[in-house]
């Protein structure tokens, strides 16, 4: 199977009072079409850093990416990005707002159709009777449904998340994990994801690739996710190899990542973590 997005041999290097300083080093991951992959790792690893090479936002030092066979440069379309809060814009409601990506993405599509897109999606997370209420008048996990519906609305070739649930409180990341999980079941759509959360990075991903610690993070275990899907959070939790992953999630982020090297494998016969260097080989197709 060939890979949909490439990330190799990525290097971030800032200036610092102390010189410059490489914060990301020789990073590879691979990512399959329509994949889920979670990034986990210590506060200022470089999680962010990472995820805003791969939307353009950030330029790269060294090394490079590519995207459905094409190597990236710069910000584009093609790269749907929800932050931890949506940048709308005050005076437009949430329609206008997502409005305002669509008449540029989709020129050629007339007035109706346009409006369509962005009432489906709206209605699709949740906002049918909000759309047209201007952000001051949305509560925080209703804006980010704004930014949830305006990123899948461009219909992207992936999505790019930077801790999208962060600032919300616990019922309501639990319904907006539904709602994206649910947009990106039915979209076939490639997404990373940043988290700090073990539980939601289980529930959501195929994979979960843990950072090892800055300056010069690195991809450390990639733990693979099988649950099956449509994924129901009950179920997922009575999973018998629940605990098993989460224990080494748990144990990498109190441990491990503070080592270069990797830890020992757990003996988790169906979901193995496997090293950067053999995933490929293992990855089961979503
Ligand atoms: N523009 C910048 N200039 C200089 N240093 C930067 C810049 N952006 C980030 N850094 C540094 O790079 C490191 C990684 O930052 P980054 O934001 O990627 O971490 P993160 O893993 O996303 O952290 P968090 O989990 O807290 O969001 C940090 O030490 C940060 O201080
Ligand atoms: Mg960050």
């Amino acid at each position: 199977m060939s890979n949909y997005v490439e990330l190799s041999k990525l290097n971030k290097t800032y200036p610092s009072p102390k010189g410059p300083q490489v914060i990301v080093k020789d990073f590879d991951l691979n990512i399959q079409k329509g994949e889920f992959v979670t990034l986990i790792g210590h506060s200022g690893c470089g999680k962010s850093t990472v995820l805003s090479m791969l939307a353009g936002l950030n330029e790269i030092t060294d090394g490079g990416i590519i995207l459905a066979g094409r190597e990236l440069s710069g910000a584009g379309p093609d790269r749907g990005v929800v932050f931890q809060s949506p940048s709308l814009l005050p005076w437009m409601t949430a329609f206008e707002n997502v409005m305002l990506g669509v008449e540029q993405v989709f020129y050629t599509a007339s007035k109706e159709e346009r409006r369509e897109i962005v009432e489906y999606y709206l209605t699709v997370v949740g906002l049918g009777d909000a759309m047209h209420k201007k952000p001051a008048e949305l509560s925080q996990g209703m804006r980010q449904r704004v930014g949830i519906a305006r990123a899948f609305a461009l219909k992207p070739k992936m999505l790019l998340l930077d801790e999208p649930f962060g600032m919300l409180d616990s019922l309501t990341r639990y319904e907006l994990q539904q709602v994206l999980i649910e947009l990106w079941r039915k979209n076939k759509i490639t997404a990373l994801m940043v988290t700090h959360d073990v539980d939601e990075a289980l529930f959501l991903s195929d994979r979960i690739v843990c950072m090892t610690d800055g300056p010069e993070a690195e991809v450390g275990d990639i733990l693979h996710v099988n649950f099956p899907r449509p994924r129901e959070r009950k179920a997922v939790m009575e999973h018998p190899d629940y605990y098993k992953l989460r224990e080494h999630l748990i144990e990498f982020l109190e441990v491990h990542a503070h080592r270069k090297d990797s830890m020992t494998p757990v003996n988790s016969k169906p979901y193995p973590p496997v090293s950067a260097k053999t995933k490929e080989a293992e990855l089961i197709p979503v």
